[in-house]
């Protein structure tokens, strides 16, 4: 008995301490920043269809909107022998350290989506043009102006996320001249209203403005502060109103606030990512637009660029994007603009959704 038992001590710590050679070995890895919002959920469906396709190991972790948990996940996938790390930061400038500690150890990083700042240990960037989707949520507010002196509610997603940056450069590019013009008068940010006169602003007049009105990517973050913004105001600044929302989440809670003002009389509100439950609020007439970027383009993008690699070719980019550091070669995919009115022919004829999961569609 003493035997088996002094046996079978031996065998568990034989197995703890070579745990790493049983655990499953990976070729790619991904990283994504939550399972939370419905945008990284749509990402890692359009992942699962490429890797049932791929004859690679691929393993796909969820940070869950934490630093720590994203470089654990990276060492995760590193000591599973991962070749190819394909990263969504949750944290642009956090991540730094996650990818240079995989660079060390020889894996090819992909930034995915967010660019990854102030290293250079990012060696490829495959994204949508982010500046292009600012710049339609610009123009969509600009399309449907007449006149001047019309309120302007600014909001921007997380400081920590390098794409709020292109998105709100982009929407500045298209509305900052209706801004100078008058055709806008902006309501809620002393921040973009101290620099109304410039068209090309630096990173840190944009970080100002994007502290200043940021929702963090978050919801209810988003609620609140529209909820602050139009109490403080009259109802000479509501009336027929224009918002620049940043993405589909925080769109539908800045629309429910700006909905529930008896002084709002009608609002125009942009969005991105064309989230199941605001294709539902673009076709009650809730949300004016979304930003459609089709991640089925992106994840095989991504994956495609991985086994490039892992096959030892070189992946063609088409473009370089500076991430404060180095210019990092890119992929770079168009997005297109949905409003009720090419809602069917763009998500549902393009197989992106089924009809059957909208009413009134
Ligand atoms: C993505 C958006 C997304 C946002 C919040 C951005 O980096 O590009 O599609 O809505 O993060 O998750």
């Amino acid at each position: 008995m003493k035997r088996f038992l002094v046996l079978l001590v031996a065998i568990s710590v034989l197995l703890v301490s070579t745990g790493a050679v049983f655990a499953q070995r990976v070729d790619v890895g991904i990283v994504l920043p939550t399972k939370d919002e419905p945008r990284w959920l749509q990402d890692v469906a359009r992942f699962e269809e490429v890797i049932s396709k791929t004859p690679y190991r691929v393993e796909v972790l969820f940070s869950q909107g934490s630093s720590a948990a994203e470089k654990t996940n990276v060492e995760t996938l590193i000591a599973r022998g991962a070749k190819v790390i394909i990263i969504c930061a949750h944290d642009a400038a956090a991540a730094a350290a996650a990818v240079e500690m995989a660079k060390l150890e020889g894996v090819t990083v992909i930034s995915y989506d967010r660019l990854i700042t102030g290293t250079d240990a990012v060696d490829y960037y495959v994204t949508f043009d982010s500046i292009s989707v600012g710049e339609a949520m610009g123009q969509y507010l600009v399309d449907n102006v007449t006149g001047k002196g019309h309120p302007l509610y600014l909001y921007a997603g997380a400081l920590t996320d390098n794409n709020s940056f292109l998105f709100f450069q982009g929407a500045w590019n298209i509305l900052q001249p209706k801004i100078a013009d008058g055709t806008f008068v902006i309501k809620n940010s002393a921040q973009a209203e101290a620099v109304k006169d410039i068209k090309e602003l630096s990173r840190d007049q944009l970080a100002a403005i994007i502290g200043e009105v940021t929702t963090d990517w978050d919801m209810n973050v988003a609620k609140s502060k529209a909820e602050a913004h139009l109490t403080a105001k009259t109802a000479a600044d509501k009336g027929q109103v224009y918002i620049l929302a940043p993405n589909d989440g925080t769109s539908r809670s800045i629309a429910d606030v700006f909905a529930a003002d008896p002084d709002v009389t009608k609002y125009f509100i942009t969005g991105q990512d064309a989230e199941k439950a605001s294709v539902q609020y673009i076709i009650d007439g809730k949300q004016s637009m979304t930003v459609f970027k089709d991640t089925r383009v992106l994840a095989a993008d991504a994956m495609n660029m991985a086994i490039e690699i892992l096959e030892g070719k070189t992946p063609q980019t088409d473009t370089t994007y500076f991430n404060q550091a180095i210019e990092v070669p890119s992929k770079q995919s168009p997005v297109l603009v949905v409003t009720k009115d090419n809602v069917k022919e763009a998500l549902i004829d393009s197989g992106y959704y089924d009809a059957g999961e909208f009413t009134g569609i």
